[in-house]
C-alpha cells in the first residue's frame, strides 16, 4: 500500500484552495477535499481511513473560524489541524495553541517553513521521508553511470528497500539491465494533475524477483518523455521518499525544471566519470552549475569508473583539485562482465560477484548506507 499523506482544505476563496493544492501536490500530499467552509468537516472526519490534516484558512474572520475549528481539534485528536491567517496578533495565537492547532501559518506562507511543518505531520503519522534519494549522473556517455546505478541499487536492495528509476528517458536501459519489460512506466504516473494515482504506481513498479530490487522504467515511446512534469517528478519522489530506504536514479547531464528537481532533492548527486579529458570537463563545468544552484559539495560526490592504473590522460590528483572535490570511489575496468551483464540482462553484482568490479560496486554500495555519506 502506498503511503499518502491526505489532507482537507479549507477556504473561503477558490484560489486560494486550488493554489494550496498545487502547493501540497508538489510536496507528495494528496488533497482529499477542498471546501468553502467548515460545515461538512465533522462528517468527513468520522469517516474510517478520514485524512490526517486539515488546512484551514481562518479568515476573514478568524477568531471565529478558530472557535468553530476548535471543538474540531478536541473532538478528532488524530487528526493533526494547520491554521492560516493574515492576522498575526498575540491573542489569535495564543487561542490557536490554546485549542491545540498544531502549525499556525501566517500568510503569504512562507514555503520552506510550511514544507518543515508538513514533514512533522508525514513523520507524526508514520509517513515521514526515510529514503535516502542516490542521484547518478553520467559525465560522458558511455562512462557507466548506468552501470553504476543498477549495481548500486541491485547491491543495496539486498538489505534495504530499494526503488532504481531511469531518468534517460529516451535511451535509458535500466529496465533492460535487469531483463525487465514493465508495461507501465514512469510516463504513465504523472497524468493526473494533484495526486499520484496509487494503484498505477504499482502498477508500473517492476520487481525484480532475484534482487528485490523495484525499477520505475523510462517511457515506451520516446515522445512520451515530454510528459514527465517538474511536478510530477516532485510528487513521485515525495512519494517514493516515504516508500523506500533508497531511491536510486539513474540520470542525465541537465539542469532542466524535471533534473532540477532531482538535484534539488537527492541526498547525494555523485557525478560518474572517466579520467580523460573529456569527462573531467563537463564533471567541472557540471560541478561548477550544481554550485550556482545552491547545491552544497556535502551533496556532491565523484565516482570514477572503468579505472586502470596506468591508463588515464588525467591524473585522479589533478581532477580532484580543479574540481575541489575529493574523488569518492574508483571502480575498475572489466570490461569482460560489464558487457557480459548488459547482453544478459544481469547486473555483474549478481551475475560474477566476485568478480573485482562487482566487489567495488558493493563496497561503493556499502559506503552509500554510512550517515554521513
Ligand atoms: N567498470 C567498467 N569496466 C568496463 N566496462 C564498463 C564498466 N562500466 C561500464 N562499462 C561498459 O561501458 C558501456 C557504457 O556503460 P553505461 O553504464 O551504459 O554508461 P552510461 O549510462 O554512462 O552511458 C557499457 O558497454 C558497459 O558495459
Ligand atoms: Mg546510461
Amino acid at each position: 500500500m502506498i503511503a499518502q499523506l491526505n489532507c482537507i482544505i479549507i477556504d473561503a476563496d477558490s484560489a486560494n484552495r486550488t493554489e494550496m493544492a498545487n502547493f501540497l501536490a508538489n510536496l507528495g500530499v494528496n488533497v482529499a477535499t477542498q471546501l468553502g467552509a467548515a460545515d461538512t468537516l465533522p462528517s468527513l472526519l468520522a469517516r474510517p481511513a478520514a485524512p490526517q490534516l486539515v488546512i484551514v484558512n481562518l479568515d476573514p474572520n478568524p477568531l471565529d473560524m478558530l472557535k468553530r475549528v476548535g471543538q474540531l481539534v478536541r473532538q478528532f485528536q488524530g487528526v493533526s489541524f494547520f491554521a492560516l491567517s493574515q492576522t498575526v496578533d498575540p491573542h489569535l495565537l495564543m487561542e490557536a495553541m490554546h485549542v491545540g492547532i498544531k502549525e499556525f501559518v501566517p500568510l503569504p506562507i512562507n514555503e520552506e517553513r510550511f514544507s518543515a511543518g508538513i514533514e512533522r505531520v508525514a513523520n507524526l503519522h508514520g509517513m515521514g521521508k526515510r529514503a535516502k534519494i542516490v542521484h547518478l549522473i553520467p559525465s560522458q556517455g558511455g562512462c557507466g553511470s548506468t552501470t553504476v546505478a543498477c549495481n548500486v541499487a541491485a547491491s543495496l536492495a539486498r538489505d534495504h528497500k530499494t526503488v532504481l528509476l531511469d531518468l534517460d528517458f529516451v535511451r535509458g536501459a535500466v529496465a533492460s539491465s535487469f531483463d525487465l519489460h514493465p508495461r507501465y512506466t514512469i510516463a504513465d504516473i504523472m497524468e493526473s494533475t494533484d495526486k499520484l494515482d496509487p494503484q498505477l504506481l504499482d502498477n508500473a513498479l517492476a520487481l525484480h524477483p532475484a534482487s528485490g530490487l523495484a525499477v520505475l522504467a523510462r517511457p515506451e515511446l520516446p515522445e512520451d518523455s515530454q510528459r514527465v512534469t517538474q511536478a510530477g517528478m516532485a510528487r513521485l519522489l515525495s512519494v517514493l521518499g516515504r516508500m523506500y530506504d533508497y531511491v536510486v536514479i539513474d540520470s542525465l547531464m541537465h539542469i532542466d525544471p524535471v533534473y532540477n528537481t532531482v538535484l534539488q532533492a537527492a541526498d547525494l548527486n555523485i557525478l560518474v566519470m572517466q579520467l580523460n579529458v573529456p569527462s573531467a570537463k563537463n564533471t567541472e563545468r557540471f560541478v561548477n552549475a550544481m554550485r550556482r544552484l545552491g547545491i552544497d559539495s556535502s551533496k556532491m560526490q565523484i565516482v570514477v569508473n572503468r579505472y586502470v592504473k596506468k591508463g588515464w590522460d588525467i591524473a585522479p590528483e589533478e581532477v580532484e583539485r580543479t574540481l575541489g572535490l575529493k574523488i569518492n570511489w574508483m571502480i575498475p575496468n572489466d570490461f569482460k562482465n560489464a558487457i557480459a551483464a548488459i547482453n544478459y540482462g544481469d547486473p555483474v553484482v549478481l551475475r560474477t560477484p566476485k568478480a573485482d568490479m562487482s566487489l567495488s560496486l558493493f563496497d561503493l554500495a556499502e559506503t552509500l548506507t554510512r550517515k554521513a555519506a
